[in-house]
């Protein structure tokens, strides 16, 4: 138990700002033989929104000894009245394996610190773009980064970080090794197939694909996995949020093309599985001519701020419309690796985009929940 003690003396009571062991609130850290750890700490005074973040402190300074799926967090209040474990261990349930895929029991990815989705309700509206640049934006603040394409159906990765048609090999133990691009790993299933391969068999194969890419892929050591996902809320979402562990997600829609049902749709969906909405990010907010100041919103203003507003969720900043971005995607140099623009609008708001994405996610914790 002293040791398990020492592991947790950084927790903190975010109500008082003092740690729990000042406080004097830990009762018991007993280990089960079936491998769980039950940590018992009083309550009392601590709000639920308080609670949870303290579970995610406490499963978090414990994750280098202990399996975060086998830290139970019970709670008494000094009347002495008890709680269930926030975690219940989780009895084997009966599943169909589609598509080799496996059903039930959310993972994390070992040595992968935080799984973040790109998402968005409707296609074209620059997912994939602001993915890779929030990845390298993310990378530019010091951070270990790795991507995975999760669109089987229309896969990008490989055109929007130069490496169409190279092939990933197998490491000495039989997993897939990551190709390597401007400094981060990435793997996608446009590097499995070509071009004018039929998509029809694609469809069952989907849950196994992502699993691969997920546990069976040497992602090695990450501070983020950042997925650029498929459009909407499909097969791949539900595969994805069934069996990995994702941390949060960054919605990424256009002034016009949010249709606030289609959007709150999406959000319920991440909602119900408890991820935590990150923020919305503005795509295509607003075209300025080179050299100009003055900015036309083609695609109408403020559409998705709104939105975000109307939703409770954070906004977290417009990319504008440049040329140059598209470009960067079409020729495999991503816009955020090109210093010469560092002085652009919408590299000045990845830049900041990142570092609300960074902040968001060490102030909620490791598996914080943070849908308002
Ligand atoms: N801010 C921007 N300025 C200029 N071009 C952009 C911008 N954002 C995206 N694009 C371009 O728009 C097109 C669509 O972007 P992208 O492929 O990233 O969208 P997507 O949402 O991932 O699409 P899909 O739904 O097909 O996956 C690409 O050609 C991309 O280069
Ligand atoms: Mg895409």
């Amino acid at each position: 138990m002293e040791n398990t003690l020492k592991l947790l003396s950084d927790v903190l009571n975010p109500v008082t700002g003092k740690s729990l062991t000042e406080e004097n609130r830990w009762v018991n850290t007993e280990a089960k033989e079936s491998g769980e750890l039950i940590v018992t700490y009083k309550r009392d005074g601590i709000p639920p929104k308080e609670k949870r973040l303290i579970e995610d402190k406490i499963i978090e300074s414990l994750s280098g000894s202990y399996d975060p799926e086998k830290v139970l967090v019970k709670t008494i209040s000094s009347e002495g009245t008890s709680n269930e474990p926030a975690q219940k261990p989780t009895a084997a349930h009966a599943s169909l394996k589609v598509g080799h895929g496996v059903n039930g029991n959310k993972k994390r990815i070992p040595g992968v610190k935080k799984v973040i989705a790109v998402s968005s309700c409707k296609g074209g509206v620059g997912k994939s773009t602001v993915a890779v640049n929030l990845s390298l934006s993310l990378k530019a603040l010091g951070n270990t980064v790795g991507m995975l394409d999760a669109d089987i159906y229309g896969p990008s990765l490989p055109l929007l970080l130069n490496k169409k048609g190279a092939k990933p090999e197998a490491t000495s133990n039989k997993k897939i090794k990551p190709l390597e691009a401007y400094g981060m790993k990435f793997i996608s299933f446009g590097l499995f197939i070509n071009d004018n391969d039929p998509v029809i068999w694609r469809g069952p194969m989907l849950g196994g694909v992502l699993n691969q890419f997920f546990f069976d892929t040497d992602w090695g050591e990450l501070d983020y996995l950042i997925i650029d996902l498929p459009p909407g809320t499909g097969d791949t979402q539900l595969s994805l949020v069934q069996n990995t562990e994702v941390d949060g997600v960054v919605v990424v829609s256009t002034p016009q093309s949010v249709a606030i049902a289609d959007t709150i749709k999406g959000l319920r969906m991440f909602q119900q599985v408890n991820i935590p909405i990150i923020g919305m990010v503005e795509n295509m907010a607003y075209f300025s001519p080179e050299g100009k100041e003055e900015k036309y919103y083609i695609f109408g203003k403020d559409g998705v701020k709104n939105i975000a507003k109307e939703l409770e969720v954070e906004f977290l900043g417009s990319i504008p419309l440049e040329m140059v971005m598209r470009e960067g995607g079409d020729s495999g140099k991503p816009y955020m690796v090109d210093d010469s623009y560092k002085d652009n609008e919408g590299y000045r708001s990845y830049v900041d985009i990142a570092q609300k994405v960074a902040k968001i996610n060490k102030e909620k914790g490791f598996l914080g929940k943070l849908f308002k």
